[in-house]
């Protein structure tokens, strides 16, 4: 029986497949009593502080509707509105809202100051996208792909920035569901050898397999799902024009797409910028709307799992 209680969320590495396959079952759940009209405020009387160090849209709603409906309090949290912005250590910030809340959750630019927060913080600690990682996203991702495909041998395709928080957590998320996922992504932004190692290790224990190149044909080639991420992620911002040029052979195109399977679905963490064509991404093989719509039904599943007694 797999007991979450307690536990941090800071990446999916940290779980096993009897976990993610437990968050991905009750997320499904949670989506099927939304569906019925079944209430389920659980968690009724506790608080969860939401604190953003960048913008978001899905990501803050989906948790705050996703706290609302289990009957939490959610308290966001601009960091700029708090005196972490003038300097008060983060160690200090986790121990003071210890006190106050039974949950953090937090986007941050550094994931070491995840890492600080649940060292400091004993309430778990949830990462809600950090430059390392965005375990939320892909754990909405992974009941997106088990919906339109199962998650029996899929084959998927990230192409763009495989240096970048989605594309780390999607090699996670796919080698625990021992799926076979391959980046494709300029050789400057391909991911280290170390997240490579770590993802690998998780493969080959439960049967996943990573490939990365440079050749964004070889990598959609006959896959089930091609997923991109935008080219300049936040905080990187002053590094655009030369990504855009680098990253331009990696645009998801119609014509790269077509040597996908046929019937391949397109998914995409949203916001979207120049890495996919109107063409593809308004096609019927996206999937972009469930996807973002599972993002609430995954929150609520993270946050009921880690608080439940
Ligand atoms: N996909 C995602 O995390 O979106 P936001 O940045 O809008 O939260
Ligand atoms: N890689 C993107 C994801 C946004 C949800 C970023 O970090 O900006």
């Amino acid at each position: 029986m797999v007991n979450l209680h307690g536990r941090d969320f800071l990446c999916l590495k940290d779980f096993t497949q009897d976990e993610v396959q437990y968050l991905i079952d009750l997320s499904s759940e949670f989506k099927e009593k939304l569906r019925k009209g079944i209430e389920h405020y659980y968690l009724r009387g506790k608080v969860a502080a939401l604190l953003f160090e960048k913008p978001s849209t899905r990501t803050r709603s989906s948790l705050e509707v996703a706290c609302y409906h289990l009957g939490l309090h959610p308290m966001y949290m601009d960091v700029t509105t708090t005196q972490i912005s003038r300097g008060e250590p983060i160690k200090d910030f986790a121990r003071v809202m210890d006190r106050y809340v039974n949950i953090i959750v937090a986007r941050v630019y550094k994931h070491s100051t995840l890492e600080a927060m649940a060292k400091y913080a004993n309430a778990p600690v949830v990462n809600a996208l950090s430059d390392f990682s965005h375990p939320l996203q892909i754990l909405g991702d992974l009941l997106t792909i088990r919906e339109k495909k199962g998650l029996e041998g899929i084959r998927i395709a990230f192409v763009g920035d495989g240096d970048n928080n989605v594309a780390h957590s999607l090699m996670f998320g796919a080698a625990i569901m021992g799926l076979e996922i391959r980046i494709g992504a300029p050789e400057k932004y391909q991911p280290s050898r170390e997240v490579f190692e770590q993802a690998n290790k998780i493969a080959e224990k439960y049967g996943g397999k990573i490939i990365v190149t440079s050749d964004p044909i070889k990598a959609v080639k006959d896959v089930d799902v091609v997923y991109t991420d935008v080219w300049v992620s936040m905080g990187f911002e002053k590094e655009a024009k030369e990504r855009i040029k680098v990253f331009e052979p990696f645009r998801v195109t119609w014509d790269l797409v077509e040597h996908a399977a046929s019937d391949f679905i397109f998914m995409h963490c949203l916001p979207r910028h120049e890495e996919v064509t109107d063409e593809v991404f308004e096609s019927k093989h996206s999937v972009v709307w469930d996807q973002a719509e599972n993002r609430l039904h995954s929150a609520k599943a993270v946050i009921y799992a880690l608080l439940k007694e």
